[in-house]
């Protein structure tokens, strides 16, 4: 199985060919937008909904779903769509390529989603460290405005105004309340839901929050239709995805394949290969640093998808893999994933806020050895304490890759604590709550 070349969405993604309109135009951008518009707002989401795309952003929400959401009469108040360009989930580099490459395809997207939700206004939220994406995509703005494709009175007949918005490079501000609160320019913390953005988001007005990939396959399911995406991948896990294949491989790379490729032919076919060979591997992380690890029993015929990554209490997430060899010290590797997710807390809930630092500080020791074997089953405990009891799923994001340690490498805490047992120790043990 290998995504045709007839079947790709992203034809530009390695910025082989020029990003500005003309070029897009020419590899099929733009074509047919009024018409489709014409269709009427209901028409395109029944389309979406019936494409099966779940979104691209980590949780799979069903994306045509979300945007029936939306009131389809005001109040007095406007339909926002806000685009989340934050993209900071470690190992994540996708969306950065669809604005730096193809930015028309997320511009005409946009036009497409904020018609279908009524909304005239867009803000595309772009994460601070995106300076050259920024600039690319500022100035594809530009050009569809200037070519009349948005903006007020345009060729394909519906208003529609979109905004370009840096933040200021914080993993939190990805998270959909917390970027609207950041977007009204104040501090970035989570909201507590509900209410959920669909009936009070960004201005207090009805917002849908979705991914840059998510927005970018709209005009293509358009055009091609619903049965066209739904019939690449399998039922509810349709479509194509953007894989990110970094860590231990020979070449690392973003590839657009076809939902549920098998781990190994994505690692082997696109990524030259696991660093010495298959049998030198030791896990992959699938999905963005968030989720749990799989290890490479696991790994071989893996279909990549939502529903075969949660049936092995792992996820899809961000399609972010990582992937570890035998050479990778797995609990410090986890350790210092943990560290992210401390630094990043921003700090509202308790089991967040002190969890993480928590689960971090033991893993720390862990990773030297010198820890209790007791005390694996109360990291485990803890996580579980944090999991699920947050405003936001940073918790979760923070507990998960710990359990996937726990879960497949206990052995190797264990074998650690029993090293370390028979040499002296330096200094005396600090204990947990340190
Ligand atoms: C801590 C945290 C960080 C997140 N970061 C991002 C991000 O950088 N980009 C993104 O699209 N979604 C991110 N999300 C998910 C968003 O909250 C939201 O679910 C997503 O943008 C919805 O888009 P989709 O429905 O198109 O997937 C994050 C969630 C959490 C809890
Ligand atoms: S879970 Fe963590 S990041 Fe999310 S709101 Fe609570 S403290 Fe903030």
């Amino acid at each position: 199985m290998m995504l045709k070349d007839s079947d790709r969405i992203f034809t530009n993604l390695y910025g082989f060919h020029d990003w500005r309109l003309k070029a897009a135009r020419a590899r099929g951008a733009w074509d047919g937008t009024k018409a489709m518009i014409e269709r009427g707002h209901e028409a395109i989401i029944e389309e979406v909904k019936a494409s099966g795309l779940r979104g691209r952003g980590g949780a799979g929400f069903p994306t045509g779903l979300k945007w029936s959401f939306m009131p389809k009469q005001s109040d007095g108040r406007p339909n926002y769509l806000v685009i989340n360009a934050d993209e900071s989930e470690p190992g994540t580099c996708k969306d950065r390529d669809i604005m730096r490459h193809d930015p028309q395809l997320l511009i005409e997207g946009a036009l497409l989603a904020g018609f279908a939700m009524r909304a005239h206004e867009s803000y595309i939220y772009i994460r601070g460290e995106f300076i050259r994406e920024r600039e690319v995509l500022q100035a594809a703005i530009d050009e569809a405005y200037d070519a009349k494709l948005i903006g007020k009175s345009n060729v394909n007949g519906w208003d529609f105004d979109l905004y370009l918005h840096h933040g200021a490079g914080a993993y939190i501000c990805g998270e959909e309340t917390a970027l609207l609160e950041s977007l009204e320019g104040k501090k970035g913390q989570p909201r507590l839901k509900p209410p959920f953005p669909a009936n009070v988001g960004l201005y207090g007005a009805p917002t849908t929050v979705n991914n840059v990939e998510s927005i970018a396959v709209v005009p293509a399911i358009m055009r091609r239709g619903a049965t066209w995406f739904a019939a690449l991948g399998k039922p509810n896990n349709t479509g194509t995805k953007l894989f990110c294949i970094s860590g231990h491989v020979n070449t690392p790379c973003n590839v657009e394949e076809e939902m549920g490729v098998p781990l190994r032919e994505l690692i082997d076919r696109h990524a030259g290969g696991v660093r010495g060979g298959w049998d030198n591997l030791l896990a992959v992380i699938p999905g963005g640093s968030s989720v749990p690890c799989i290890p490479a029993s696991q790994c071989g015929e893996l279909p990549m998808d939502f529903d075969s990554l949660r049936d092995l209490k792992s996820g899809l997430g961000t399609a972010a893999v990582i992937v570890m060899d035998k050479s990778t010290d797995i609990i410090r590797a986890i350790a210092r994933l943990s560290y992210f997710y401390k630094h990043e807390s921003c700090g509202q809930c308790t089991p967040c806020r002190e969890g993480t630092g928590w689960m971090w500080r033991v893993l720390e020791r862990m990773a030297k050895g010198q820890a209790e074997k007791g005390e694996i089953d109360m990291l485990l405990n803890v996580s579980h304490q944090v999991e699920g009891h947050t405003i936001c799923a940073l918790g979760d994001a923070a507990a998960w890759p710990v359990q996937g340690l726990i879960r497949h490498f206990r052995h190797v805490i264990e074998e650690r604590i029993d090293a370390q047992a028979t040499r002296p120790l330096a200094s005396s043990v600090p204990v947990a709550a340190e």
